[in-house]
């Protein structure tokens, strides 16, 4: 089969499409022919670990995950013994937190894993939307997020930012979203209550406080966000921050008590459950994907160009196969 192989870290020009064996399943596990997959930051943070100590987990020396690729659509292809829950044939979506390798023709994931029946009417492509939607869920949760709450989404245009406004609307909060001017029609047909526009205005100054700020693009502080908090709110971002300073919040305000800053990070234990959750909300239409690019796998490299540069509208696809394959059954 083909894949896109990652021996050694680097920029894109590392990536090389090449004939591997097809994986074979293995009792309990389910063998997909992917038709779809996505490049995330997650990728590209693979791909070139920053900061160093993200080697850790990402390999020491060299990248211990050869193929890289969480979002994965497709069909089952073939069971390993003992599965019951999927059959040849089924079309299904999901995530593959723990081994990646959905950059590839086939891949392998355990029944139990983060797999569901393909949301009904779905493109393969439009159903790869799981990372970020997961990641932001685990800040919501983390929020303890009720009806009526409000929250401040900073950077609401990316994969977790879009993902966040329209996962916090189906829980029923209040959503103001902050994004760039172009940005600011995409966001309100998210649902977003209110769009602020952080290039025309101060986000930190529009006379409101919220229950809750997520910095969903990993871009601001909480010490400029701390004056839009009540002083029950809570604060979350994406990204560590400057010196690492979120998790380091995160015990400061254990001892402080108000404003406190929080830092979930996802369990792949909790994927399965979430992939089964955002299918319901897809076919409730409560949740849409949003889709900046679509390339197919040969041209995979230039789609981790563009996500690299940080600019991409929700989620960027990648076509394992030609799209004309790619259609609701
Ligand atoms: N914690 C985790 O497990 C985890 C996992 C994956 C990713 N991450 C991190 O999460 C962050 C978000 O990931 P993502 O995939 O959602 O990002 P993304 O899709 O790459 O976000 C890009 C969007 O952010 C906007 N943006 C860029 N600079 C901005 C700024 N200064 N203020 C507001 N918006 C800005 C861009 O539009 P404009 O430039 O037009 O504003 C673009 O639409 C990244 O920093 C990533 O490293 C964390």
């Amino acid at each position: 089969m083909k894949a896109v192989i990652n021996r050694r870290y680097g920029s894109p020009e590392v990536l090389e499409i090449r004939q591997v064996p097809k994986p074979a399943p293995k009792a309990g596990e389910v063998l997909i022919r992917v038709h779809a997959t996505t490049v995330s930051r997650t990728d590209c943070g693979m791909l070139r670990p920053h900061p160093y100590f993200v080697r850790l987990f990402a390999g020491l020396r060299r990248p211990k995950r050869a193929i890289l690729g969480m979002d994965f659509a497709g069909e089952v292809e073939a069971v390993g013994t003992g599965v019951t829950s999927f059959k040849p044939g089924d079309r299904v979506f999901g995530l593959s937190p723990d081994v990646y390798g959905a950059h590839a023709e086939y891949l392998c994931v355990p029944e139990k894993g983060a797999i569901a029946a393909m949301p009904a009417d779905a493109r393969f492509g439009e159903a790869v939307v799981c990372e970020g939607a997961w990641y932001a869920d685990t800040y919501l949760q983390g929020f303890r997020l009720k009806p009526g709450r409000r929250i401040l989404v900073y950077g609401a245009s990316g994969a977790i930012g879009t993902a966040a406004v329209q996962l916090a609307k189906s829980y029923g909060a209040k959503v103001t979203a902050v994004v760039a001017t172009r940005h600011l029609d995409l966001v309100r047909a998210l649902g977003a209550d209110r769009a602020v526009d952080y290039t025309a205005e101060d986000f930190t100054q529009i006379g409101e406080t919220f229950d809750c700020v997520l910095d969903a693009v990993g871009k601001t502080t909480f010490f400029r966000c701390r004056r839009l908090l009540k002083p029950e709110g809570v604060f979350a971002a994406t990204d560590l921050g400057p010196w690492c300073q979120n998790p380091l919040l995160v015990i400061w305000s254990l001892i402080t008590g108000s404003r406190r800053v929080i830092f979930p990070l996802p369990l792949s234990s909790k994927a399965r459950a979430f992939v089964d959750f955002l299918k319901t909300r897809m076919e409730a239409g409560e949740f849409r994907p949003v889709i900046d690019r679509e390339y197919p796998l040969e041209a995979i490299a230039d789609a981790y160009r563009y996500v690299e540069t940080g600019q991409k509208t929700g989620i960027v696809v990648i076509n394992v196969r030609p799209p004309g394959e790619n259609a609701p059954a």
